[in-house]
């Protein structure tokens, strides 16, 4: 697997998408669940924020430690199942920013449609966590990471919970600056571009639509 590609191997995250593959699961959980998975990927993916050291007073005396430099992040999920994700991220990092972009598959062309995009205003200065569940052709993440590059993002993490081995190469190809985050990587997507096995349709079991 290329190198900007990290597989997160934690038994909690593990256990969680298999119950989220489950067609069982409703969609109380489902959403608990991608809340819950976020909120653990975030971890990982905030790894590299810079620190700064600083002097705190203890009850004991004066601590030479560390704090978050400053560095600004912002999450932006791709609507609609992309929100699925935020809520978690933001229990990690709560003053990060939060920015939207709409997009829907058309399901003839499979081609990302854009309906809504709305950035915090100085998001060439953030860090940009690129949030969505599924990776599938690919064409949803490569036209966002486009959209916010135009909008002046130097720095993208793309996080999802389910990859396909092709919409990975593709995201690797188009954007090979853009590190990705994923819990599973599925071998082949379905003549409809679903992943197979996948998950299913992702916005719809979050939220109940179908
Ligand atoms: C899903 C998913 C991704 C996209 C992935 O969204 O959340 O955005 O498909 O497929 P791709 O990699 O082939 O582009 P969908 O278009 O179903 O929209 P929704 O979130 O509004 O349901
Ligand atoms: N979008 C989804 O929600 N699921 C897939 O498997 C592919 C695209």
């Amino acid at each position: 697997m290329n190198n900007n590609v990290f597989v997160f191997d934690h038994p909690l995250i593990q256990h969680k998408v298999s119950l989220l593959r489950d067609k069982n699961t409703s969609s109380k959980e489902f959403r608990e669940l991608t809340s819950e998975i976020s909120m653990l990927m975030g971890y990982e993916v905030t790894r590299d924020i810079p620190l700064k050291e600083v002097e705190i007073e203890t009850p004991v005396g004066l601590a030479k430690t560390k704090v978050i430099s400053g560095k600004k992040l912002a999450f932006v999920p791709i609507l609609r199942a992309g929100l699925g994700m935020v809520e978690g991220m933001l229990k990690l990092v709560p003053m990060a920013r939060v920015g939207h972009i709409g997009l829907y598959r058309d399901h003839e062309t499979l081609e990302p449609v854009e309906y809504y995009c709305k950035l915090p205003p100085d998001i060439s200065e953030r860090d940009v966590v690129l949030l969505d569940p599924m990776l599938a052709t690919a064409g949803s993440a490569c036209d966002a990471v486009k959209f916010i590059k135009q909008h002046g993002a130097k720095s993208i993490k793309f996080v999802c919970l389910i990859a396909s081995k092709q919409g990975i190469e593709r995201l690797n190809r188009e954007h090979h600056d853009v590190g990705i985050y994923c819990a599973a990587v599925d071998e082949k997507l379905n003549d409809i571009g679903y992943i197979v096995p996948g998950l299913g349709d992702a916005g719809d079991r979050l939220f109940g639509t179908k």
